[in-house]
């Protein structure tokens, strides 16, 4: 690994975040009777509205059941982008954070695409203003700009290229195997660990996620004291010395895969709790262990599980699905643009899939 980091000088701070304590205490309890009647109701209109949902391992366990009780799919942001635009549905309903429902439109301009609440943000988006990206990528003008999926339509459509972590660190090994200088934008952790693993020339946004972090080395490295068997899955979102600490590091879909694959028992996961669901689905006789967000004597906001993601419910999806409400809507000019970088990025994962399956390793 190299060590050579080039991170912007300036960053833009981001205020206002929900806790994700508060968010949950505002979603409405239900008794058992209520739920079976509240699901009911949205199966029947999903087909009476010819549509699909698609949902992030982040969202809450009643969605991703019924997400795949329904015929929908439950997967991280590359394959959510990939089956939205494989499905045949006319109504892509997308539970997860706003750049997800985007995505879903810049790929899908012929389908409704909607979301049970439109407030669903993410911290790397917000800290990433289309006008002050643009004026960096304009004093950069010999880079080749990434982006990482978490980012507005406007951002992709300035972007050469999309990715996601499943996908990021080759996308950059290639980018450097061509000879391309690398503008990253926005996630500095993700950055500098594709920088160390690639050592390709990156010039880092300086942005990051809230949720992750908050996970801290030195209370991880007492955990791993108690637990010396476990094995530790990180998501490249969290900061270098947890990284350093892992022995996975991939996108969420990558991390439920080591849980299965993984010999070991116990397993310390750094990224966001939602994806417990998935993994003790995938491996049941696992124990699964959260790593720590609050550090000695300090307090967590998001305490591993993003805020935004929580405020997927239910009880919105429902409403969205009855009201037709909470449309996402890009204009054309816009999306054309987005569509390019984001389409390089469907195309590159094929290349991938083609290249697995071409050295039998599928
Ligand atoms: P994945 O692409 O790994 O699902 O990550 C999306 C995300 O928002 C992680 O915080
Ligand atoms: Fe964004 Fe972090 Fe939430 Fe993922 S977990 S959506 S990166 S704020």
């Amino acid at each position: 690994m190299t060590s050579r980091s080039n991170i912007a000088d300036f960053s833009i701070p981001v205020t206002n975040v929900p806790r994700t304590d508060s968010i949950i205490a505002a979603i409405p309890m239900h008794n058992p009777s209520e739920r079976r009647a509240l699901i009911a109701e949205i199966k029947s209109e999903l087909k009476r509205q010819n549509a699909v949902l698609v949902a992030h391992y982040y969202t809450s366990a009643d969605l991703q059941e019924i997400t795949e009780e329904t015929g929908g799919y439950v997967s991280d942001s590359l394959d959510m982008a990939r089956f939205g635009n494989e499905h045949s549905a006319s109504t892509l309903v997308v539970a997860g954070v706003r750049f997800m429902g985007e995505t879903a439109k810049i790929l899908n301009p012929e389908k409704r695409v909607l979301m049970p609440t439109l407030e669903a943000e993410c911290s790397l988006d917000l800290g990433c203003p289309v006008k002050e990206f643009s004026e960096f990528c304009d004093q950069h003008p010999d880079r080749t700009v990434v982006v990482y999926a978490n980012t507005s339509a406007e951002v992709k459509a300035r972007a050469d290229y999309v990715v996601t972590s499943s996908i990021a660190v080759k996308l950059i090994e290639h980018l450097d195997e061509e000879g391309k200088k690398v503008l990253w934008a926005p996630d500095k952790h993700l950055g500098r660990y594709i920088e160390r693993v690639t050592g390709a020339d990156m010039l880092l946004w300086d942005g990051s996620c809230i949720v992750h972090d908050e996970f801290k080395s030195r209370a991880l490295g007492n955990l791993i004291e108690q637990y010396p068997e476990a094995a530790i899955l990180v998501h490249p979102e969290s900061p270098e010395e947890v990284i350093d600490m892992a022995d996975v590091v991939g996108s969420t879909t990558q991390i439920i895969n080591a849980a299965q694959t993984l010999p070991n028992k116990q397993l310390i996961v750094a990224t966001d709790k939602g994806i417990f669901y998935k993994m003790q689905q995938v491996a049941p006789d696992k124990e699964i262990i959260e790593a720590p967000t609050g550090g000695a004597g300090a307090t967590c906001r998001s305490c591993a599980h993003c805020p935004w993601m929580a405020m997927n419910s239910l009880d919105n999806l429902l409403s969205v699905l009855k009201t037709g409400g909470n449309e996402i809507h890009i204009s054309e000019k816009i999306r054309i643009k987005a569509l390019q970088s984001t389409q390089r990025m469907l195309d590159f994962a094929r290349s991938l899939d083609t290249q697995v399956l071409s050295h039998g390793n599928a």
